[in-house]
């Protein structure tokens, strides 16, 4: 154990990490020239593509200094606030943390709440000033900031460059000297804690852990407690780049074990091994069920693939546990789902997930929070509202609660002032406003999660020319005036469209929403009036205006063929179009509401 390091690179999106992991990897070895690759560790497509870490990834190195030899466990973490619990488990399992600042963009939300949960955990950390190479690094000033954020010594702040190379090694040294090898102890019940899980298609779910006490054997009866299953271990083994199957992993180490588990949900991110026969008494602290936060209904373009959708989903959610879906039915829509996800980036990775993985074209709907509404007749009694059209009637409505968070924004002096304004406009409370140097300020406001969820980055982005960062975490329910705002076209309500909006902004919403939707649904032969309503009420209206020529008259009589290829052109493309009523809707109307400003 005593030459064993685990350590996790903790960042703000796009400071490097997975490109530092990179350059760890080729100093130590672990990787071939042949296996060289961009952003080796980030292997979904997807997330090579978007450059972007999706799931946390373990890698085990060994690294020989002053001539011993040590094992070290790298365990990458993802950046994106969607995924934030997996940073935490991770964090968890390690003894330190090597925290990664872009030298040209100084410390961001995400580096603090990181360093917060690192922190936490008490974590050695060390800091890593990255991207020195760049022109526009500041690396004094940069270097000062990392100093007052964390009390220590600017010598101990490493430079590097993940790019080029350079400091790498000092990374590494630092890595053995500082971090404190694992405490634990083999003697007793196994102990481990899992940190994260990869689906995969032949031999079923990989389970990764960090054994804490005792170890775990091939062919030994294991336990999962929060679930409360058993499994037998076929195969356990440490993670290279490729696994490596052993007879055992001791405490203090990384590894991965395969049981057969074949849905991704038996596995819990968080939950701790124990031996089946002699299990411990001490689970290990802090496992929660990671809940979905935003919901959103998806319907199947043609009403046909139900089915189809229902499989590919179920397929989907083996590989992914944090997807969590029902059947539910639209008046306008039909059958569908409703789905629940960790955030919109997980949201738009599911849908583009079952287009390329699945080759299903689906509409996705307004997504919402999860509301809890109470009933007059029992306002004791949670109702769950995850899709607005689950409301209870005004008339019987006792009151809506809506979920809340603690936003954290980093932003420059400058900017403040527009920073404000925007949480405010997003009904936002600011609960604290500290100067971390002169010119960085850090803003806290308690705020709807509602109100985030959607634009609320991009707005952030522009009001603060991009010199913001943000992070946050729910703080629980709270009372809101919340009314349901729903839509008419052609006189018809359409349910898929209604959205539950504060009482105080639901005139002018609906108003935007109307004229939104007047430019977003295609002209037809007649006239389709729009109008926003709250209840019978109607608030607001438009009309998109009927085409004045058919413009498919020139298609009948004529060229049959001409017809025929146009028609089949159209099944191809299979446009993200559904038919409500006699109006065509395409799948910007259902996201309207996000895009009102
Ligand atoms: P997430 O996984 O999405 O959280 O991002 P990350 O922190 O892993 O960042 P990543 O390694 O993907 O790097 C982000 C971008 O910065 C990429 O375009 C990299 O090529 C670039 N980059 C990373 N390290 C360096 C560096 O040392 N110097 C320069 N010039 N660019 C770098």
């Amino acid at each position: 154990m005593k030459h064993i390091r685990n350590f996790c690179i903790i960042a703000h999106i796009d400071h490097g990490k997975s490109t530092l992991a990179d350059r760890l990897l080729d100093y130590t070895g672990a990787v071939t020239a042949r296996e060289k690759q961009d952003q080796l560790l980030d292997s979904m497509d997807l997330e090579r593509e978007r450059g972007i870490t999706i799931k946390s990834h373990a890698i085990q190195m060994e690294y020989v200094f002053e001539d011993k030899e040590y094992v070290l466990n790298l365990i990458d973490t993802p950046g994106h606030v969607d995924f934030s619990y997996e940073v935490s488990r991770s964090i968890a399992a390690c003894e330190g943390a090597l925290l990664i600042v872009d030298a040209a963009q100084s410390i961001q939300a995400q580096t603090i709440s990181n360093l917060y949960l690192a922190l936490e955990n008490d974590l050695e950390i060390i800091p890593v000033l990255n991207k020195v190479d760049l022109p526009s690094a500041n690396p004094e000033e940069v270097t000062d900031d990392i100093v007052d954020l964390l009390g220590c010594d600017p010598e101990e702040v490493i430079h590097a460059s993940g790019k080029t190379g350079f400091g790498v090694d000092n990374v590494l040294k630092a890595i053995i000297e500082r971090i404190p090898s694992p405490k634990g102890n083999i003697d007793e019940p196994l102990q481990a804690l899992i940190f994260d899980s990869v689906y995969n298609p032949f031999r079923g779910v990989e389970t990764y852990f960090r054994v804490i006490n005792g170890s775990i054997k091939k062919g030994q009866n294991i336990k999962f407690i929060a679930t409360d299953k058993n499994y037998f271990a076929d195969e356990v083994g440490t993670l290279k780049l490729k696994q490596v199957p052993k007879k055992e992993i001791q405490a203090g180490d990384v590894g991965y074990v395969i049981t057969g588990i074949k849905e991704a949900k038996e596995v819990k991110v968080g939950d701790t091994i124990t031996d089946a026969k002699t299990p411990t008494t001490n689970a290990i602290e802090g496992f929660e069920d990671v809940k979905p936060m935003v919901f959103a209904g998806i319907y199947p373009v043609d009403t046909e693939d139900y089915e189809e959708l229902r499989a590919s989903m179920e397929k989907l959610q083996l590989n992914d546990a944090s997807l969590v879906f029902a059947p539910e039915s639209s008046a306008a829509l039909g059958f569908g789902f409703r789905c629940g996800f960790l955030g919109m980036l997980h949201m738009e990775i599911i849908q583009e997930r079952l287009e390329r993985e699945f080759n299903m074209t689906v509409i996705t709907t307004v997504p919402n929070v999860s509301y809890h509404a109470f009933t007059r007749k029992s306002p004791d009694k949670t109702v769950i509202v995850n899709n607005p059209s689950d409301l209870p009637e005004p008339s019987i409505l006792d009151r809506v609660e809506e979920p809340y968070i603690k936003a954290t924004i980093i932003t420059k002096a400058d900017f403040v002032g527009n920073v404000m304004s925007l949480c405010i406009e997003k009904r936002g409370q600011i609960t604290n406003q500290t100067y971390l140097t002169t010119e960085r300020v850090e803003l806290t406001f308690d705020m709807p999660l509602a109100e985030i969820v959607f634009d609320f980055y991009d707005r952030l982005k522009t009001v603060s020319k991009g010199y913001a960062s943000f992070d946050y975490h729910p703080i629980g329910m709270k009372q809101s005036k919340l009314v349901r705002v729903d839509i008419l076209l052609n006189s018809q309500p359409v349910d898929a469209l209604s959205a539950l909006i504060h009482a105080d902004n639901a005139a002018n919403i609906g108003k935007k929403m109307c004229e939104k939707l007047k430019e977003l649904i295609p002209r037809q032969q007649f006239d389709i009036p729009i109008q926003a309503a709250i209840g019978a009420k109607i608030i607001s209206r438009e009309t998109t205006k009927a085409l004045r020529k058919d413009v498919t008259a020139k298609c009948y009589g004529g060229d049959i063929s001409r017809k025929r290829k146009l028609l089949e052109k159209q099944k191809k493309g299979k446009k993200r179009m559904r038919q409500v009523g006699n109006v065509e809707i395409p799948q910007e109307a259902f996201m309207a509401v996000l895009k009102l400003n």
